[in-house]
């Protein structure tokens, strides 16, 4: 059920590379609360041509950008204001790759040229996304910036290597530069933190369906799908939250405050007796 909570907004998508990903569920989400928008990927992930689905679906041009290079972000946003015909409303970070979870490299071994590769793609690419808006002045009053994140930005997991460093960042940099926005231009910038989701990034980590089931058993709620998270992604694009921003959202049915689960109990208890 549609509410036209994005009625004449317009917006820009990141991250969308085929239909599992968290970005291609808002990119659907947007245009069916009413948003005009543009979709952008890294040139690379042209190659695979799924997003052209999703554009035709949305009415929504493509304009390729590399999150780590200022000049694309530059064009992206220049663009999106020429082709949706005023200042951007929305916009939407879901961007993450570390090369050293990618190769599975142990975190007493990490290659550090991959790990800065991990950090520009991951995180210092959300500051490029706002200093290159402020600069351009491309966002409207009261815009709504959303990025993903993880819960390794604040407790270890074993597996996350060092994409933990990289949602630390994101999530620094999402109340640092909300801050400075906030004070310009009331423009709110905030970080969802999903649950396990069964995406091409999600699933390029070891151990991740084991996870998968691990957090499922953890959270009251279950893990919540790419779809619900597109509808609270919305709900922040939207002026309902206006008053929201330099928050670290848990989208990650109750698993962040859960200790432990009877059902986790019961499992270790079956497996002592
Ligand atoms: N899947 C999960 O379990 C999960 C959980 C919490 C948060 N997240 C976060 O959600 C976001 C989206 O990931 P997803 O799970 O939908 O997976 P995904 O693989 O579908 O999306 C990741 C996107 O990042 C893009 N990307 C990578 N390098 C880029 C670059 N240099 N320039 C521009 N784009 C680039 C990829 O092309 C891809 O579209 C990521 O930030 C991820 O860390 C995912």
């Amino acid at each position: 059920m549609a509410y036209g909570l994005l009625k004449g907004k317009r917006g820009i998508i990141s991250g969308a590379l085929d239909e599992n990903s968290i970005a291609w569920k808002i990119a659907l989400k947007a245009k069916e609360e009413g948003a005009t928008f543009t979709l952008t990927n890294a040139p690379i992930a042209m190659r695979m041509g799924a997003i052209n689905d999703l554009a035709k679906a949305c009415d929504a041009q493509i304009i390729p950008a590399d999150a780590t290079s200022v000049e694309d972000i530059e064009k992206l946003f220049s663009q999106s204001t020429e082709i949706l015909g005023g200042k951007i409303d929305f916009v939407l970070h879901s961007i993450g790759m570390s090369l050293n979870v990618r190769k599975s490299k142990a975190y007493g071994d990490l290659n550090y040229e991959w790990m800065q590769k991990g950090l520009d793609i991951s995180a210092i690419s959300l500051h490029k996304f706002l200093q290159v808006a402020e600069k351009q002045d491309a966002l409207s009053e009261w815009a709504s910036v959303v990025a993903l994140s993880y819960i390794a930005a604040q407790r270890t997991y074993s597996f996350y290597g060092d994409m933990a460093e990289a949602k630390a960042m994101l999530e620094s940099i999402a109340r640092s530069y909300g801050y400075r926005y906030g004070k310009a231009k009331n423009v709110r910038v905030n970080t969802i933190s999903q649950s396990p989701t069964k995406t091409k990034a999600g699933s390029g980590i070891d151990g991740f369906d084991a996870f998968y089931d691990f957090a499922e058993k953890m959270s009251p709620l279950g893990n919540a799908t790419a779809e619900d998270c597109a509808n609270y992604a919305i709900t922040l694009f939207s002026d309902l939250t206006r008053y929201v921003t330099m928050q670290n959202l848990y989208h990650d049915g109750g698993y962040s405050s859960t200790g432990i689960s009877e059902e986790l109990v019961q499992m270790i208890q079956q497996q002592q007796q």
